[in-house]
This record gives structure tokens, C-alpha cells and sequence, in this order.
């Protein structure tokens, strides 16, 4: 199959650990500056080459809807003023790709959350974003970075990053073969193990790039930590199979699903404006 042309955006957690700012608005909408944390991924798909955007929403989401679309009223106000312009990137991105979306009617997830977007993707590889893992980089995205090697090998491919293992219990941690510096064949990748439990101190960050095949063993993948359907879980029996590979990023990465990380890059991106 070609080149990826969709992003599914899973967005349908409630962002506990920013309530009460999450009380009523979704944790995608939260801005780093004057931009929301979702328009961020967005964008960095678009720079990738993609322009399908595919949303997992839940309850309590409808203003993702309205900030990628038109807001009339706004327009009319604003229109011929200096205030315009603050509305140039978002409108770019209105025009250069579509949205569809759908609700994950009960939070059972990363992978559950994947799984319901097989809708809106349909059989053919894809992308993954999730957008509280903020990313930035000089050169080329991170999205856009995996996008290549796709291109290369055809299989699916999480990015990575080095992590102190203290903190493995965060995230999916993966173990390998090193085909190069930043390639490594996944041959065993484990959910928020406790630190003594972990393959290494190799943690998946939120960019993925998956083959439709991973919907079938989605169907098929048993609750695992949390109680939740993991997409690591399912990965892992591709990763069997030599169909996984992960891939050391250039870049930076913020957790803005926490406090810190959600300050560090305000506080990045504020820099870069000067
Ligand atoms: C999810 C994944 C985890 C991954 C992390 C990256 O966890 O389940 O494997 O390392 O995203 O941010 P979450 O942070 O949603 O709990």
C-alpha cells in the first residue's frame, strides 16, 4: 500500500490530572501558548504529508469540532482588523485536510481507543498522535521522520526515547535488536512495568505509524495493565512476528499530560518566539 495519508488523534480521556481546568473542556484543547495542544499534532501530520484527520472523541469534546472549523461570527468580527492574523494558522489548517471523527463510547484504553477509529480509517496503514506528547524539532517532525521510514520498510514503527528507568512505569517500554543508531527490531515491548520489571530503559512516546493489521489483533487483545485493551499489548504479538519497529526521534518531546512537562514546554515554545 502507499504512503500514509491518515492520523487518528485518539482524544476521549478525561484529563484528570488537570482538573479542574478539564472540568469542561477537553485536555486536547488545553493551549501552549495560544495554540491547543491538539492543533499542534495536527499540524505536525500536515507537515508529514498527511491530510486526513481522524478524532476518537468522547463526551464532553464538541469544542475540538468547533475549533477546526469556521466560526462566522468570529470571522465577520475580526475581519479587516489587526486581530486577523491571529487566525492565519488555524485557518491553513482548516483548508489543507478534513476531519471525522467518532465517540469511544466507553474509556477502555489506548488500544480500544484505536480500535473504534477502524471506521474512520479503514484498511490501510496509518498514523497515531497523541497529542498531550507535545513535539518539536528544527528539521524534519517527528511524524514526518517516521513517515520516511514507512516509505522504507512497510511495517509498523513507535517512536522512542531514552527515559531514567525509574520511570518505566509511565510508559510501554520496548526491548531489541539495533539495526542502526536509532532503529531497533522490537522483540519485546512491556505496559508501565515497575522499574525492576522493565526490558530497558526504551519508552514509547506518543507517534505511532501502524498497519491495518493491528485492527484484527486489536479484536483480539485480552485487558491487560489497568484493566485496559493496550495497544502495546497488541503490538507486542506483531513485534513476533519481526513487524515492529522502533525508532529513536530527532527532536524534543514534553509530557504535557503532566504539570511539569505541560510548564517546560510553555515555557520552550514561549523562548522560541524571541
Ligand atoms: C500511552 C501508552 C504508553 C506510551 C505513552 C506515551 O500511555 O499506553 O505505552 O508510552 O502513551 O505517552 P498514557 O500516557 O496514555 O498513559
Amino acid at each position: 500500500m502507499n504512503t500514509i495519508k491518515k492520523c487518528l488523534f485518539p482524544a476521549a480521556g478525561y484529563g484528570t490530572r488537570f482538573l479542574p481546568a478539564t472540568k469542561a473542556i477537553p485536555k486536547e484543547m488545553l493551549p501552549v501558548l495560544t495554540k491547543p495542544l491538539l492543533q499542534y499534532g495536527v499540524e505536525e501530520a500536515i507537515e508529514a504529508g498527511l491530510n486526513t484527520m481522524a478524532i476518537v472523541t468522547g463526551r464532553g469534546k464538541r469544542a475540538i469540532e468547533d475549533h477546526f472549523d469556521i466560526s462566522y461570527e468570529l470571522e465577520h468580527q475580526i475581519k479587516d482588523t489587526a486581530k486577523e492574523s491571529y487566525l492565519t494558522e488555524i485557518r491553513k489548517v482548516i483548508t489543507n485536510c478534513t476531519f471525522s471523527y467518532t465517540r469511544q463510547i466507553e474509556m477502555k484504553g489506548l488500544g480500544h481507543a484505536i480500535l473504534t477509529g477502524e471506521t474512520l480509517i479503514g484498511e490501510e496503514p496509518f498514523a497515531v498522535i497523541l497529542a498531550d506528547d507535545l513535539c518539536d524539532n528544527e528539521g524534519d517532525g517527528v511524524l514526518a521522520q517516521m513517515v520516511k521510514l514507512y516509505n522504507e520498510y512497510k511495517c509498523c514503527i513507535v517512536a522512542v526515547e531514552e527515559i531514567a528507568k525509574e520511570e518505566s512505569s509511565k510508559y510501554g517500554v520496548i526491548a531489541g535488536d539495533f539495526l542502526n543508531n536509532s532503529l531497533v527490531k522490537v522483540t519485546d515491548m512491556v505496559e508501565k512495568p515497575d522499574p525492576k520489571d522493565a526490558p530497558s530503559n526504551i519508552a514509547i512516546i506518543g507517534r505511532y505509524i501502524l498497519t491495518p493489521e493491528i485492527f484484527d489483533v486489536l479484536r483480539e487483545t485480552k485487558p491487560g495493565k489497568g484493566g485496559e485493551i493496550q495497544i502495546t499489548d497488541a503490538l507486542l504479538e506483531l513485534a513476533k512476528d519481526g513487524k515492529v519497529l522502533a525508532y529513536k526521534f530527532q527532536g524534543k518531546r514534553f509530557d504535557c499530560g503532566s504539570v511539569d512537562g505541560f510548564v517546560e514546554a510553555t515555557q520552550y515554545f514561549y523562548n522560541k518566539l524571541s
